[in-house]
């Protein structure tokens, strides 16, 4: 039998569609755009292209998006007066820093250094905690991105047993505390793990970001489970070419799972798409806008 495949692309249109409303909304009321502040450090290609892409989908629903683009020899002290002005800045509403920063500059007191409330990556320690503790916090955007195609897949969640492969602060974690608050049995998986392929095999969700390249089998795989890779690995397929493949061996999990994310076009434009949703989420509660009501009284398209 042959899995659903779940299109992450078109949920992230629709979700990005609803957002561009709802931006337009923001603007009409507050009288400026939901706006959003990414810091990208270096030269880093794959980092390029990401912050490129978020700032493209942002100005495309509507926001307002600014790209600070710091040369790799930034140091400590330039790096932490840009958040702080950023911070300062009360017509910024989320910013980003992406990771990984060049070597020699530490990303955690970057990180710490962002105002929570801006904190649109959901990576401020007290937003890290807030989530850990099953209060209302600004969530991860890949985890989320995740936890609604899962929610849309499944329905309810609860009692499910939910293997996490990778415990990254990107990903791994925050994914497990949103699935301990969707009520699941969850397990984190990692390199270190004994009989991986075994304790794979438990979960009824299978979230695989180890970042390694296909790591994942088909016989790795509970049938009829529900598959999220979130890898996104880039191999050589001939000469001057690559391919883009998941930390799923796609081909043999569409076997046997139940239904699974392609890569590309799964986890990717969702991760984006979430990214939005956190930056009007703190724009409105930064202006005191009430975000459930800014569709109210206005058609459905
Ligand atoms: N690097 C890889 N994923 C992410 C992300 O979601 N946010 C940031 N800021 N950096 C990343």
């Amino acid at each position: 039998m042959s899995a659903v495949v779940i299109d992450g692309k078109a949920m992230a249109l629709s979700l990005r569609a609803e957002l561009a409303r709802k931006a337009a909304a923001f603007t009409a009321r507050a009288g400026r755009p939901p706006s959003l502040a990414a810091v990208l450090v270096g030269d880093d290609p794959a980092s390029a292209i990401y912050v490129r892409n978020k700032g493209v989908a942002a100005r495309a629903a509507g926001f307002d998006s600014v790209e600070h683009h710091l040369p790799a020899s930034t140091g400590q002290k330039n790096l932490m007066a840009l958040v702080a002005r950023l911070n300062a800045d009360p017509r910024v509403d989320g910013i980003l820093v992406q990771l990984p920063l060049p070597d020699g500059l530490d990303s955690g007191a970057v990180l710490i250094a962002v105002d929570p409330a801006k904190d649109v990556d959901g990576f401020h320690p007290l937003n890290v905690g807030r989530l850990a503790l099953g209060e209302p916090a600004c969530v991860p955007c890949t985890p989320q991105g995740c936890l609604i195609m899962l929610r849309h897949q499944l329905g309810d969640l609860t009692g499910r047993e939910a293997v996490v492969i990778g415990r990254s602060g990107i990903v791994g974690r925050p994914m497990a505390a949103l699935l301990v608050r969707e009520n699941c049995t969850v397990t984190i998986a990692h390199s270190r793990t004994r009989g991986l392929a075994e304790v794979c095999r438990r979960g009824d969700i299978l979230i695989a970001a180890a970042g390694r390249p296909e790591l994942v089998r088909g016989d790795w795989i509970k049938p009829g489970a529900t598959v999220i890779d979130v890898g996104i690995n880039r191999l050589p397929a001939g000469i001057g070419k690559s391919r883009l493949v998941g930390d799923v061996c796609f081909a043999e999990a569409v076997q046997v799972a139940g239904a699974i994310t392609p890569v590309p076009g799964g986890v990717g434009p969702m991760t984006i798409a979430c990214l939005l949703a956190n930056t009007l989420a703190c724009a409105c509660r930064r202006t005191g806008i009430d975000e459930e009501r800014l569709l109210a009284g206005r058609p459905r398209p």
